[in-house]
């Protein structure tokens, strides 16, 4: 059963037995999902006999209702709703993306020029929507919907009919998708890997000049599915340190052992780096086959696994190659040769890239644009550390 407001609730926007009755009733017909109505994050953004999920108190009242729905072997969520009114000192005003006016658009909508919402306010818009999934899952239900549809505040974000914003929320697609991802991203990170999370959004805005259209929600699609923190850190755990351990255990144990050491010594140190590169290439190849496995221990869901798998053959495929091209340089240059010129490129890759991605993906706007831009870092530091390598390599090989 889609959200339908249905007014029920009490003038302070608590659950009524009239709200019981009516949703219990439609889990004794049968309704498999019960998804509750528009429902305010916070209570500053929260209408006139609107439901809210914005503080405790109103908490025993949404537990009486899952009761009752529950008793009739239903599920529920609750789609939580910012309609773009909000009130402030006793007031209430339009706030949206942008101060202008669309004649065409009719939800959300008082007739006065919006507030235009400052980046700050954003960041609090997002907040609310984080505390409120979290109180949602704590009150027991069973998953929350994202209001970005219809011509409510999220929406609007997305609309280059309401949006018309020249900062990091506005002109392309992503800048306009970023409240969503980052609304996405903080409720993952409030409620974890396994709770249901979801956004409602208009496929297209039909009789709305510069609305919405099918190719820009194509787009938005795969943002709203990325946009969940832990499909970073399961990057992070398994990627950047794996090519650190691999890397660093594989050579510098094994050249260390040998190094510049005659005969048997340096034979057992390459023996020991060829050892542990096959080790290593082995799992690589494995982690290739089962990566969805391997995404599985840290969670399961399905968007999730899908694109944390596709980002883990990405960095295992990569790791492969650069592990053979190391082979293949030091095949060319020579053993004792490259220890030097290798330590820095490791130390570079490692070193630098570890805290920059790290830093870049929570510090900076997050997630799924975090983590390209760590990617691209990866890549840049990585191509760097590389021509050092090859160019302390010859520089040594010239000197000796
Ligand atoms: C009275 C009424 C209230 C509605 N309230 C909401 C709502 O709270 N949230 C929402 O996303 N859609 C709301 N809708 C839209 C419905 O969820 C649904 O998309 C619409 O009724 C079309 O349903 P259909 O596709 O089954 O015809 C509402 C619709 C009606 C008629």
């Amino acid at each position: 059963m889609p959200p339908m407001g249905t007014g029920y609730a009490e003038d302070e926007g608590y659950v009524s037995q009239r709200l019981i009755d009516y949703y219990e009733a439609r889990a004794r017909g049968g309704v498999g999902l019960v998804i509750v109505e528009v429902t305010a994050p916070d209570l500053q953004c929260k209408g006139p006999r609107q439901l809210t999920l914005g503080d405790d108190r109103y908490v025993p009242g949404w537990q009486e209702l899952i009761t009752a729905i529950h008793k009739h072997g239903a599920k529920t969520a609750v789609q939580l709703q910012h309609s773009s009114m909000e009130n402030r000192d006793g007031q209430y005003i339009q706030v949206g993306p942008s101060s202008v006016i669309v004649p065409t658009r009719v939800m959300g909508v008082s007739g006065q020029a919006p507030h235009e919402l400052t980046p700050d306010e954003i960041g609090q818009i997002v907040q609310w929507f984080a505390a409120a999934a979290k109180r949602a899952k704590k009150t027991g239900f069973g998953g929350v919907e994202i209001h970005g549809a219809h011509q409510y505040l999220v929406a609007s974000f997305l609309s280059s009919a309401t949006n018309i914003r020249e900062d990091k929320y506005g002109g392309t697609v992503e800048n306009k998708a970023r409240i969503l991802v980052e609304i996405l991203q903080s409720i993952r990170e409030a409620v974890g890997p396994d709770y249901p999370v979801w956004p409602r959004l208009n496929a297209q805005e039909y009789g709305v000049e510069n609305g919405v259209t099918i190719e820009e929600t194509k787009q938005v699609v795969p943002l709203a599915v990325a946009a969940h923190s832990l499909y970073q850190r399961v990057l992070m755990v398994l990627f950047l340190p794996s090519w650190a351990l691999g890397m660093g255990a594989g050579v510098l144990v094994g050249q260390n052992l040998g190094a510049g050491q005659p005969g048997r010594a340096e034979r057992a140190g390459w023996l020991a780096t060829g050892f542990v590169e096959a080790i290593m290439l082995i799992a690589s190849l494995a982690i290739l086959l089962w990566a969805e496995g391997i995404i599985h221990i840290f969670t399961t869901e399905p968007s999730l696994v899908e694109i944390a798998s596709v980002f883990l053959r990405i960095a295992t495929a990569g790791f492969i190659i650069a592990g053979l091209v190391t082979v293949l340089q030091q095949s060319i240059s020579g053993a004792g040769d490259t220890l030097p010129p290798m330590i820095i490129g490791l130390v570079m890759i490692w070193l630098v890239q570890l805290p920059l991605a790290y830093f870049l993906s929570q510090v900076t706007t997050l997630g799924v644009y975090g983590v390209r831009w760590a990617i691209v870092a990866g890549m840049v530091v990585g191509g760097v550390a590389y021509v050092i390598y090859f160019r302390a390599g010859r520089w040594k090989r010239k000197r000796v």
